[in-house]
């Protein structure tokens, strides 16, 4: 099959370029203006943005936490990923204390196997380590798991002590994995959550205020003086506060391999959000927490300088009503995470229209830079001959509203509720098959693949 787009605006990381392309069969073959080339199928997408597919490497389908399961698997949370202009996603897989790294990625595996409508990843959440977790991790990496998440945070479930952290970095600099770090102070945060909890202080706005912006850039700085020591490159997911962010920027001033994530969320949403009225602000209960508003400032800068050079969702949704309500009585039982697969591509977008990102700077965000630090590229995250054809035809002029009532995931609210947008995908393409036409879905549960990922690119300072 040959599909020719024609007559869009291509946008890389590199430039935006009017340029037609064209697809044949699973590939993109050609990139160039005025190709006039037979094919069974033309696609109009003049005054139209064509961008590389999303790549979203921070995902938690299905994910078990606070006694209840992340209500989107992967067949509904990967069609609203691709609604949204995401067609690759890395999900973080997880083991059980004393359980083999391999059978918790093979239980993922099977979850997402025939379930998932997009192009998948997997990192996996390390609860523990020991020789025998090294040594698997050696050879998780040869088979295309080629990253691994440890938390200082969360005593108890998944913290992990600095000893153990230094020796997951020490691997790394002879099997090549990326070690990325849930960067919170989690003892810390247990003492001042426990004394919150003991004082009557038990509403959402109790969560944030147990877990100081201060706390965050401790853990962050404390995670790069880690890597620094091994040698090895480092990645901070989810930042979400300026101390944080101020703790990478030192960093890569003084040519340590670190880079980091934020997500919309603390883009977007605030402290002010978990003070909601009523139990509403649980629907903003997440870790890290959202932060007064004047960290959003320096993030957006921070995006724009290069400090952080990914943004992904941790799209980790729970329903409203019976699974963020377990925490009445106690934010301590509210489920964390938030919603957000689906709307990545145009939170970022209104970026670029507030001046705050440039255009192609925008697609580095969402889909080149993720693409090259997970070792995707150039097999994903670009418009080029020889990449996959996941493809975006974007309409800039577009307005909408995000709403619960119309998103596509399998989740009851929505964090944005309201929020007016400018931008939507129109058409979105994997490998060549239209996943999304017309405001209807043609994407196929099982339509995804697994993909195994090389060893990813060092972060350069
Ligand atoms: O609140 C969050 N982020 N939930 C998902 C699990 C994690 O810590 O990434
Ligand atoms: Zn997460």
């Amino acid at each position: 099959m040959r599909t020719l787009i024609r007559g869009g605006t291509v946008v890389t990381a590199g430039g935006a370029v009017r340029s037609d392309v064209l697809v044949v069969g699973e590939r993109i073959a050609a990139v160039a203006d005025g190709l006039d080339l037979p094919a069974e199928r033309v696609i109009d997408a003049a005054g139209r943005y064509v961008l590389p597919g999303g790549v979203d490497v921070h995902t938690h389908m299905g994910l078990e936490s606070a006694g209840t399961v992340a209500s989107d698997d992967f067949a509904t949370g990967t069609a609203a990923a691709a609604w949204g202009g995401t067609t690759t996603i890395v999900d973080y897989a997880g083991h059980d204390h004393g359980e083999p790294l391999r059978q918790g990625l093979q239980r993922w595996m099977a979850r997402a196997e025939g379930r998932a409508c997009i192009d998948y990843g997997f990192h996996l959440m390390v609860r523990e380590v020991d020789d025998r977790v090294l040594g698997e991790m050696d050879a998780l990496v040869d088979e295309g798991v080629t990253s691994f998440k440890l938390f200082m945070a969360y005593p108890g479930v998944y913290m992990v002590d600095d000893a153990a952290i230094f020796r997951v970095l020490d691997r790394a600099t002879g099997n090549g994995a990326l070690t990325v770090l849930h960067a919170e102070n989690g003892g810390l945060i247990d003492l001042l959550v426990a004394r919150n909890l003991a004082r009557g202080r038990t509403a959402p706005l109790w969560h944030g205020l147990s877990r100081p912006a201060s706390l965050e850039g401790e853990a962050t700085a404390r995670a790069i003086a880690l890597a620094e020591v091994a040698g090895a490159p480092v990645h901070i997911a989810h930042l979400s506060a300026a101390p944080a962010l101020e703790a990478v920027h030192r960093a890569r001033e003084r040519g340590v391999a670190a880079s980091a994530e934020t997500c919309p969320q603390y883009l977007y949403l605030s402290l002010d959000d978990l003070d909601r009225p009523g139990f509403e602000g649980a629907k903003y209960v997440c870790s890290p927490p959202l932060r007064p508003r004047r960290h959003q400032h320096a993030l957006w800068e921070g995006l724009r300088v290069g400090d952080l050079q990914v943004v992904a969702t941790d799209h980790c949704p729970f329903n409203f009503h019976g699974q963020k309500e377990l925490g009445r009585g106690s934010f301590a039982r509210i489920p964390n995470g938030l919603p957000g697969v689906e709307e990545r591509v145009t939170l970022l977008f209104q970026g670029v229209l507030r001046g705050r990102i440039g255009l192609e700077r925008f697609v580095d965000l969402v889909a080149t830079a993720p693409a090259k630090l997970f070792g995707l590229y150039p097999r994903k995250g670009t418009i080029a001959p020889g990449s996959d054809a996941d493809i975006v035809v974007f309409d800039p002029g577009v307005e909408r509203t995000l709403q619960a009532a119309t998103h596509h995931m399998n989740v009851d609210y929505s964090c944005y509720e309201g929020m007016r947008v400018r931008g939507a995908p129109e058409l979105v393409m994997q490998r060549g098959q239209v996943l999304v036409e017309g405001g209807g879905f043609k994407g196929r549960p099982g339509a995804g693949r697994f993909l195994p990922r090389s060893r990813p690119a060092a972060p350069s300072p």
